[in-house]
């Protein structure tokens, strides 16, 4: 049987990007027939690697925990759980530092992309965050991680750790496979198609959110920077802009770029942007009506990240004793 775990940081509100790149794919990983355990998790403890306001945070994770559920994780099949309430990603992440190089980190993409934002100083957490996710992997012996392309180089360090350990100390741990779609693994910014899509970006309408109501979505997708040639065809290098609206037009539709171009290339720019956005707001409807039913239902929020804390704290104490035994520290042999 296989093991799958994800996870999601609840900073700021969650983008079609996170939805397209991540989310659905947990979801029809949930849902693909085959026998799995599932593990997707509310990553608090990667959040404050850069400064949160307490208030705004415990509101993004009750959010996240609502999204997950009304995106179509089920929590009878999928165990949700929020990352602090299971000590042991904090515990890992720090016996796994003890195999780490910090050459390693410093050569993080995402560690120097956001090291260069930050005005309050660098935290050292920003730099160890690799290693934090690569526990939160290696807990539960997962068999793959479904992640948007920006986490490729953190799964690369993964695998190097899970290795390392495994030959210093004996065979402890899974090698895990990062699992990134072909397509929608990196949707663009809409005003900046070269750039990534980011729940952070200073320009609201480079970005569509989860939660977007339906007239913005479609006036962000029609106000989306594209180019002047008039033709629709998938060319990410000269024409960014009109890709990345046929990537998300393909996903949202559950079809191949080609079978998209077939539907809309006779299409001027306007008449295909009017697709993009009803394709989206088709996509996004039902799940900003499945979480305004539950956001408000304290009680079951509760009991799905009681339940899912319970059983994630059952599979990672186990790891997090065996990996100490292996260590040697402690007195257990
Ligand atoms: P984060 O918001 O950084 O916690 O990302 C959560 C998940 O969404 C990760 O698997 C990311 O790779 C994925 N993701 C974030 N932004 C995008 C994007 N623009 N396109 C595709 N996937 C994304
Ligand atoms: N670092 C990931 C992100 O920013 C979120 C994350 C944390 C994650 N731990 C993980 C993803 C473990 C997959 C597996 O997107």
């Amino acid at each position: 049987m296989k093991t799958i775990v994800s996870g999601v940081q609840p900073s700021g509100t969650l983008t079609i990007g996170n939805y397209l790149g991540a989310i659905k794919n947990f979801v029809d990983l949930q849902n693909n027939g085959e026998e799995k355990e599932l593990f997707v998790f509310i990553a608090d403890l990667h959040a404050i690697t850069v400064p949160q306001e307490p208030a705004k945070l415990r509101n993004s994770i009750k959010g996240l925990a609502a999204l997950y559920i009304a995106c179509g994780l089920d929590p009878n099949v999928t165990t949700l759980f929020i990352q602090s309430e299971v000590t042991a990603h904090a515990e890992m992440a720090y016996l796994l530092q003890t195999i780490t190089y910090i050459g390693e980190l410093e050569r993080m993409t995402q560690f120097k992309d956001k090291k260069q934002k930050q005005v309050e100083g660098v935290s050292t957490a920003l730099l160890t965050y690799p290693v934090l996710m690569a526990g939160d992997i290696l807990l539960y012996n997962a068999d793959c991680v479904p992640v948007g392309a920006d986490q490729k180089q953190h799964l690369e360090l993964t695998r190097n750790l899970a290795i390392r350990f495994n030959s210093k100390y004996s065979d402890t741990f899974k090698v895990p496979e990062p699992l990134i779609q072909k397509t929608g693994a990196k949707i663009m910014s809409l005003q900046e198609p070269t750039k990534k899509m980011s729940k952070s970006d200073v320009i609201d309408k480079a970005s569509i959110f989860i939660l977007d109501e339906p007239n913005i979505i479609r006036k962000k997708i029609a106000s989306a920077v594209t180019d002047c040639d008039g033709v629709i065809k998938y060319d990410p290098e000269n024409k960014p802009g009109i890709s990345n609206l046929l990537t998300i037009y393909s996903c949202c539709k559950n079809i191949s770029i080609d079978e998209a171009i077939n539907e809309v290339k006779d299409l001027n720019y306007g008449e295909f942007k009017k697709l993009v956005g009803d394709a989206v707001v088709d996509v996004l409807l039902p799940i900003q009506t499945k979480y305004k039913e539950i956001i408000n239902d304290n009680k079951y929020l509760d009991e799905v990240l009681d339940k899912g804390a319970e059983k994630a704290n059952y599979f990672a104490n186990k790891m997090v004793a065996k990996v100490k035994r292996k260590i040697g520290v402690g007195r257990k042999k």
